[in-house]
């Protein structure tokens, strides 16, 4: 039996007010997550993915930003809740992981008080007993000495540690879904997978779910069940995490792959890069946004691309069948990359 609906994010646009008139970010974004469900939003930097889920948790400055859409989150429309509303909900229902850790904590508190004061603004409980909780989370994360920990500045901790200590003060009130803003990008290798690690033995002891933003797509095959790959501010192809890696529809989609060396087959002479950037919101372009770069692109590509479907994948592209195929394969080859 398929879980409860948890977050349900329909026609999502975000624009900027400038002096230039209102810009577009993020364009008509739909998504939605089960309970205990892992998606991952993968794209380039520059995409929208931070706008995107900045917005969808009222964390926008509504001065400079207008946010269009319906998000729900068990149901109940969060964007039209009042802010004290929202933010209970932030923190205590949803458990925020941020690129960098250091925008997270305070240089001038102990990790453990910072953690202690997160579960005593959304729970009635003595500051001891917070304490003693820091403690027990901190060790969950994976501090060998909570004990001591709990007492460190965050100055006096590694970038990985720091990096645990914001995911345990995320999951501080065992949030029932966990938004982690490209949360090892700032790591090395050895730490990024042991933060992975972490993440999914959260979502198998507490059976939270997971929405994991990240540009790397060798993340997303070993942590996602689903996958939305987000370009120029639109998602441009979703669906299972194996199905898309299996059968990649899109042709940016195809560019991401290709950046990831395969696991099995030949190794291609050269990874096949997408030349150029990702386009700054203002100058996207009204048909496809990827058709600037795309080396399939058509006349027709400047019109708003179709939704093509492929049992419950799809993607935002004018290719299709036969055609689509063999242009993956001057791309990909015949090669397995999942
Ligand atoms: N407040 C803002 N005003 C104007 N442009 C913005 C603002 N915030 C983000 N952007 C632009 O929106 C685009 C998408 O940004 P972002 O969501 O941060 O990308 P990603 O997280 O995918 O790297 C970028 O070009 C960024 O410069
Ligand atoms: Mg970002």
């Amino acid at each position: 039996m398929e879980k409860p609906l948890l977050l349900d994010v329909n026609g999502l646009t975000v624009s900027f007010r400038t002096d230039r008139g209102d810009i577009r970010a993020v364009d008509d974004v739909s998504f939605s997550l089960r309970e205990g469900e892992i998606l991952s939003i993968v794209g380039e930097s520059g995409s929208g993915k931070s706008v995107t889920l900045q917005s969808l948790l009222g964390l926008h400055d509504p001065k400079t930003t207008r946010v269009d859409g319906a998000v729900a989150f068990r149901g109940k429309r969060i964007l039209d809740m009042p802010q004290s509303a929202m933010r209970r909900i932030r923190g205590k229902e949803i458990g925020l992981i941020s690129q960098d850790p250091m925008t997270a904590l305070t240089p001038v508190y102990t990790i453990g008080w910072q953690i202690a004061e997160q579960i005593r603004e959304h729970e009635r409980i003595s500051a001891r007993a917070a304490r003693a909780r820091a403690v027990e989370l901190l060790a969950e994360v994976g501090f060998s000495n909570p004990n001591e920990a709990v007492d460190r500045f965050p100055h006096q901790l590694s970038g990985g540690m720091r990096q645990r200590a914001v995911i345990a003060m995320a999951i501080s009130c065992q949030p029932a879904l966990l938004v982690a803003d490209e949360p090892t990008t700032a790591l090395d290798v050895t730490v990024q997978a042991q933060v992975l690690d972490l993440l999914l033995r959260l979502r198998r002891d507490h059976g939270a779910a997971i929405i994991l933003i990240t540009h790397d797509m060798g993340v997303v095959s070993e942590v996602a069940d689903h996958v939305a790959v987000m370009y120029a501010g639109r998602i441009v192809e979703r669906g299972k995490t194996a199905d898309l890696f299996d059968n990649p529809l899109h042709p940016y989609t195809w560019g991401l792959m290709a950046s990831i060396p395969p696991l099995t087959g030949v190794r291609p002479d050269r990874l096949v890069s997408i030349g150029g950037m990702p386009p700054l919101p203002g100058s996207i372009p009204e048909g496809c946004g990827f058709a600037p770069r795309c080396r399939f692109a058509q006349a027709d590509c400047r019109k708003r691309p179709p939704q093509r479907r492929h049992g419950d994948q799809s993607a935002l592209c004018i290719l299709d069948g036969d055609e689509r195929l063999e242009k993956r394969r001057e791309i990909l080859g015949a090669q397995e990359y999942a």
